[in-house]
């Protein structure tokens, strides 16, 4: 018997990296996934990658509403139930310090990280079956700070107020919430992030940041998405409420 065997999983932020490497465990162990990102395009093609019959997709916004319930509603018709919910979405916004922030960019990330992760939990976990898991990926920068990420960091911070909140609400149901707080995956982001620090100099930047990892490497998508899997499993099934650290010990140093 796989580990999720005909659970059925939404996953925001399906078109990433980390969603992505995600998806592609979630299939073999068994499960239905629906993935769900902004680009159609890019949904498209990760799609025609993993190329299986139990993946399908649903472009939306998780920051509108109407986005919401529409990749609800299409999870529910292609495969009738949702036990897993990857909420994971997310956007770093524009490197720059407090004071040249840009309030329009501020909204910006504020929307996708904490109002898309909170329209997450209101409209679909009402809609999962009883000891389901929801698993919000909150970051390192949902423990400590990091300079020019002022509203990343923000956002970070406060999805573990959103956990803590709905796992005390859907307990009586057995429904789990937790949040994981990787720290530099290899993905787009990093890439992006250490451009914006230092325009052409992105090696250098990434130097740093393994410098302040005890193992002094990033992590890779595939071994966040061992720690999605545990979460979404039964495997943790006394396990809620909790901030899951996974960043090669940088929190501590
Ligand atoms: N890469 C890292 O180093 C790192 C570290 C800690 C936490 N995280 C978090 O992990 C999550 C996934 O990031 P990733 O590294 O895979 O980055 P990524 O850029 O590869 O993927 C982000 C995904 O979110 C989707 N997305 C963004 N805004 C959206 C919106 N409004 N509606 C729907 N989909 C939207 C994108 O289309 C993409 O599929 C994010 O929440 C990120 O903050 C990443």
């Amino acid at each position: 018997m796989k580990t999720l065997q005909d659970k059925v999983a939404i996953i925001t932020g399906g078109s990433g990296g980390i969603g992505k490497a995600t998806a592609k465990l979630f299939l073999s162990e068994g499960a239905k996934v629906m993935l769900v990102s902004r680009s159609e395009e890019k949904l498209k093609k990760v799609l025609k990658e993993l190329n299986n019959e139990n993946l399908a997709y649903c472009a939306a916004d998780v920051a509108k509403t109407e986005d919401t319930k529409k990749y609800i509603k299409e999870t529910l018709a292609k495969f009738g139930q949702i036990d897993v919910f990857f909420n994971n979405a997310g956007i770093e916004g524009d490197v720059k310090p407090i004071k040249d922030y840009s309030e329009t960019e501020f909204d910006r990330v504020i929307a996708t990280n904490i109002k898309g992760v909170w329209l997450g939990c209101q409209h679909v976990i009402p809609k999962m079956k009883d000891g389901g898991s929801v698993i919000i990926t909150s970051s390192v920068a949902g423990i400590k700070g990091f300079s020019g990420l002022g509203p990343y960091v923000a956002s970070k911070h406060a999805v573990v107020g959103i956990m803590r909140v709905a796992a005390i609400e859907f307990a009586n149901h057995k429904i789990r919430v937790n949040t994981i707080h990787p720290g530099p995956v290899n993905t787009r982001m990093m890439r992006s992030i250490e451009e914006s620090i230092s325009p052409g100099h992105a090696k250098e930047v990434q130097k740093g940041f393994e410098a302040d990892v005890l193992f002094k490497r990033y992590a890779e998508p595939e071994e966040i998405a061992q720690l999605v899997l545990f979460l979404a499993s039964d495997s943790s099934k006394y396990i809620t409420g909790s901030m899951q650290v996974i960043d090669g010990g940088m929190h501590v140093g």
